[in-house]
């Protein structure tokens, strides 16, 4: 069967739960919204294929269950995810200071280079507010990642977030291809390159 994409990405939503990892999700696959909550149990998972630059990307996002008993079934689909995103409430003060032991499981469990997205979700209660954006925009500088507040709600910021990660993976892995393929590589880099007898002896000296 010819492949209908030229991309897989494997995503992953952690946060604490009640974040509205769920909902954020449903926004981005069902452009859907649904308020009453049903805690995920374990682990769940959609699809959607999006366009970037001309090709198809196929992502296939997990959607991990915040409760602490499910701790162990969750942090095993880290290894195999390219881009995490890390959710917090920011209606809820304790699930961003939260977001520290999330990015510990992923130093942890996860591959080294895995991209990282903060999102800052339920932005259209600003009334009931505990985290200022600066704070947030903050933690994902300390940390060098991207950041957005997101409503799943009012359907803000979910699309760009998804996107935003989605670009990130595609310009590291496309950087990686070409590195590796030696007809891509500049007069400039091949110059530099140690000839074969040189490489032969930093091998012999290691
Ligand atoms: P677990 O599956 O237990 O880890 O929780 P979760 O992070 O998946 O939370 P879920 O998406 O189920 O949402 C929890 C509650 O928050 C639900 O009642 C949602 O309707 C509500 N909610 C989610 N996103 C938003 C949002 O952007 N704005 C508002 N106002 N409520 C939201
Ligand atoms: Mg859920």
């Amino acid at each position: 069967m010819a492949k209908t994409y030229d991309y897989l990405f494997k995503l992953l939503l952690i946060g604490d739960s009640g974040v509205g990892k769920t909902c954020v999700l449903f926004r981005f696959s069902e452009d859907a919204f649904n308020s009453t909550f049903i805690s995920t149990i374990g682990i769940d998972f959609k699809i959607r294929t999006i366009e970037l630059e001309g090709k198809k990307i196929k992502l296939q996002i997990w959607d991990t269950a915040g409760q602490e008993r499910f701790r162990t079934i969750t942090t095993a689909y880290y290894r195999g995810a390219m881009g995490i995103m890390l959710v917090y409430d920011i209606t809820n003060e304790k699930s961003f200071y939260n977001i520290r032991t999330w990015i510990r499981n992923i130093e942890e469990h996860a591959s080294n280079d895995v991209e990282k997205m903060i999102l800052g979700n339920k932005c259209d209660m600003n009334d009931r507010r505990q985290v200022s954006k600066e704070k947030g925009e903050a933690l994902a500088v300390e940390y060098g990642v991207k950041f957005l507040e997101t409503s799943a709600k009012a359907s803000i910021n979910v699309e760009e977030g998804f996107i935003s990660l989605a670009r990130d993976i595609k310009a590291k892995m496309d950087r990686k291809l070409e590195a590796s393929n030696p007809s891509n590589r500049t007069a400039h880099q091949l110059k530099n390159e140690p000839s074969k007898k040189s490489r032969k002896w930093s091998c012999a000296l290691l």
